[in-house]
């Protein structure tokens, strides 16, 4: 079968041209073939090998276009890149590799096609289409990568044991895909990461992170952390997670496995957001649940500030994956701190207790719903449905609250500057413990959220505290 209808686009006749010019022989490989072959869209980037060279092949491809676009060259990878219209391509030359022991850096040498279709990481990025004149839009497909991608199998084109020693990476980007695509990964492969799981060590965070990121964004993101915790990968990239696994029972009582739970969770909220950092919050909602796990006689089990423990774990957790410790990471925290929150209110709703989560979790408030729902696992189809009707209500409740109260992000109705102007105070105790006054009395609702109401409990606290109004 010819596939030129995966080369509509016009860039593609321009390399053939290019390359025609230099008498080179070149090919679209990897993400861009897969994914056509998967329908899964026209993807933006597009691998092009030369055998020969690369960089020649994009300046000269640079050249023909109408454009002539800046060719970015990576000396070191022997790669260059140019940008046109929407897509951005990457040349390389064919090459053979093999990796040292301890670094990411190959040994280089000129390659055929088919050397370079075998250094690749797995037989479904193997597949290659010609832009050669004369078999323009063949599929060249040593190493049955097209049965793979029909059978949904996850298999490298060498000896697994190489091709994973070659670049650890490899491990996590088989488990990626294996989750985006819901593909098995084969025996012999599986095998051999689990051989090379401590070589992942020689991987920079960033590049784990970009494919947790992927595997998170995924439809079913448990398929990915069960293939880490299989492979043994997940300790050492994510122990907080693997210390949640287990069961424990003592004198006959037992708690839930918070591995598989948080699994649960996961998927529950990859269902209703896409929002990477809230899924990110799902993940390590539970992690302080390891390290605060006590058994009390009489109680059972407890995990006495789990979440005060697993936000400040987040902090611990996110920089040592080098991810970011701005207002993302700070998001997540608040997400693990306030979890528990809404649970207290699914089975007593009333105003002043929802005013507080308001309050409390500020322009949050939906997103840590969105994740208590997520959090509703049990297995008991009464309770869960009584869980889901008292968050109804509490999602109701709230945007009532919200009409009346505005809680949310509250400004203080009397500021610090008149309560100091009234009683002629210059900055002092007896400020602070007025304002928490009016704040509890409008949380409570004791007092509506108003000036009038608010200046007058102000009055009646300083009369109190003893205070005088200025005359
Ligand atoms: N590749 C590899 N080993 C790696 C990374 C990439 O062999 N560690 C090869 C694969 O053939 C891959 C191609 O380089 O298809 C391009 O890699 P990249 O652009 O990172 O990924 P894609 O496969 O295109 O997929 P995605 O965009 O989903 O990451």
């Amino acid at each position: 079968m010819n596939h030129k209808q995966a080369l509509k686009h016009n860039i593609f006749k321009y390399i053939t041209q290019s390359a025609e010019e230099l008498q080179v022989e070149s090919y679209v490989i990897g993400g861009f073939v897969r994914d056509y072959l998967l329908e899964r869209g026209d993807a933006k980037d597009i691998d092009v090998v030369a055998v020969g060279s690369g960089i020649e092949l994009a300046k000269q491809v640079a050249k023909n276009l109408p454009n002539q676009p800046k060719v970015q060259v990576f000396k070191t990878y022997g790669t260059a890149m140019l940008r046109y219209e929407d897509i951005e391509i990457e040349f390389v030359g064919a090459r053979k590799e093999s990796y040292n022991e301890d670094s990411r850096n190959p040994i280089v040498e000129n390659g055929t096609l088919k050397d370079d279709q075998n250094r690749r990481d797995l037989t479904i990025n193997a597949l290659a289409i010609s832009l050669n004149q004369n078999n323009f839009g063949e599929l060249l497909d040593p190493f049955n990568g097209l049965s793979d991608l029909d059978k949904g199998i996850i298999r490298t084109p060498l000896n697994p044991d190489i091709t994973y020693s070659d670049d650890p990476l490899r491990m996590m980007r088989a488990i990626r895909f294996a989750t985006q695509l819901n593909f098995k990964i084969e025996a012999t492969s599986f095998k051999a990461i689990t051989d090379n799981k401590e070589r992942i060590k020689i991987i920079t965070k960033e590049r784990i992170v970009v494919e947790l990121h992927k595997i998170l964004e995924s439809k079913t993101p448990s398929i990915g952390f069960i293939l880490l915790e299989q492979t043994g990968l997940l300790d050492y990239i994510l122990p907080e997670l693997t210390a949640l696994k287990g069961i424990d029972e003592i004198e006959g009582q037992r708690h839930k496995d918070n591995f598989y739970h948080t699994l649960e969770v996961v998927d529950n909220i990859a269902k209703t957001t896409d929002n990477l950092w809230l899924r990110w919050a799902a993940l390590l909602h539970d992690i302080g649940k390891a390290p605060t796990k006590k058994f009390q006689k009489k109680v059972g089990w407890t995990f006495h500030a789990h979440e005060f423990v697993g936000s400040k774990m987040v902090y611990k957790l996110f920089k040592r994956l080098k991810m970011p410790l701005n207002d993302k990471m700070k998001f997540v925290q608040k997400m693990v701190f306030m979890s528990s929150r809404p649970i207290v209110l699914a089975t007593d709703v009333t105003d002043a207790a929802v005013r507080r989560l308001v309050f409390d979790a500020g322009d949050y408030v939906d997103d840590l719903m969105t994740l208590c729902e997520a959090d509703i696992t049990t297995k008991n189809p009464k309770k869960f449905k009584k869980y889901h009707n008292n968050f109804q209500k509490v999602r109701a409740k709230i945007i009532e609250v919200e009409e009346r109260d505005q809680v949310r992000n509250f400004q203080p109705p009397v500021t610090g500057e008149e309560i100091m102007e009234t009683f002629n105070l210059k900055p002092s105790r007896e400020i602070g413990i007025i304002k928490e006054a009016i704040k509890e009395a409008i949380l409570e609702g004791e007092i509506p959220n108003e000036h009038e109401a608010a200046f007058e409990l102000m009055l009646k606290k300083g009369k109190d505290l003893g205070l005088e109004v200025r005359s």
